[in-house]
């Protein structure tokens, strides 16, 4: 199966690539900027004007969707830049998309969120078939934030609020499986083994990097709060990845991790 992935360079496409090559995946890989190696043919595209885009939908079978910018021009990026990519990809005769969003992005007020469910939006209106896969956040993602929460000394952070790290090799496993599946619109939402709260995950995560912060503890407000304490980042949905918060510990920082 040719496959074109976008957002090949991120957090999740650098796991992806390889896994897929590995697998038997033809692939052809998206970037901004010119690239090559990773076994794969690279293409610039850019989702904020359709630059590069009918060159490299042309002759794919699938497209796996991963580019997204979170921090600026999201609605450009994320939502029309979708629509672009699904267009491209109806013309080129694509017969699947898959469309990686995240668990929460209809329960939890976060504006990025909001142009994650607007996009999934857009891909369910295209014309190719396709596919919406929710994960988790992966536990680098979570790594960030405890590093932000903890720029000023202290982590400071709302202890109750749940999360439940996915690691970005399973995510790749389960996306190999939807691509041989073929179109089956919104899946099953796709999670962590563990359910671990703001307080544990920074517990760990301290003792992983044997440094020793207090935690000053905040109440987030408002619904945002309400849904970050009350699951709203998590799922019962099965089955889940396999790889734990703690697993990342020891591959990251060695030692023990809490295992
Ligand atoms: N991070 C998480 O915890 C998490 C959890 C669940 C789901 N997700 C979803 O999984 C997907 C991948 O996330 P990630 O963490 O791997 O993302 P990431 O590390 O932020 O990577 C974003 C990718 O988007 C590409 N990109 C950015 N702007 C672009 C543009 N204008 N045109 C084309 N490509 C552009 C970048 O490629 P270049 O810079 O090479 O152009 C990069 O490869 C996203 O849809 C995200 O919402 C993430």
């Amino acid at each position: 199966m040719r496959v074109l992935v976008t957002g090949a360079t991120g957090r999740l496409g650098r796991v992806v690539v390889p896994r897929l090559r590995d697998e038997g995946f033809t692939l052809r890989a998206t970037s901004r900027r010119p690239r090559t190696g990773d076994g794969v043919e690279w293409v610039s595209t850019d989702l904020a004007t359709g630059a590069g885009l009918a060159e490299a939908v042309a002759g794919v079978d699938a497209v796996l969707h991963l580019a997204s910018s979170p921090q600026r021009r999201t609605h450009e990026i994320d939502v029309l830049g979708t629509r672009r990519l699904t267009m491209a990809a109806g013309h080129a005769g694509v017969r699947h998309l898959v469309y990686v969003s995240i668990v929460g992005v209809d329960r939890v007020p976060i504006p990025y969120y909001r142009h994650k469910l607007a996009a999934e939006e857009v891909v369910a209106a295209g014309s190719v078939p396709w596919s919406v896969l929710r994960a988790t956040q992966f536990p680098e993602f979570l790594a960030d934030l405890l590093k932000g929460a903890s720029r000023l000394g202290p982590v400071i952070g709302d202890r109750a609020v749940l999360a439940q790290p996915v690691d970005p090799a399973d995510v790749a496993d389960r996306l190999a499986v939807l691509l041989l599946a073929g179109p089956s619109h919104r899946v099953e939402d796709f999670a962590g083994p563990q359910v671990l709260r703001f307080d544990e995950a920074a517990r760990t995560w301290l003792a992983a990097r044997r440094v020793r912060r207090p935690l000053l503890p905040v109440r987030i407000p408002g619904r945002l709060g309400r849904e970050l304490r009350g699951g709203g980042l998590t799922t019962t949905a099965t089955p889940t990845g396999t790889r734990t918060w703690a697993d990342y510990l020891v591959d990251t920082y060695g030692g023990t991790g809490g295992r």
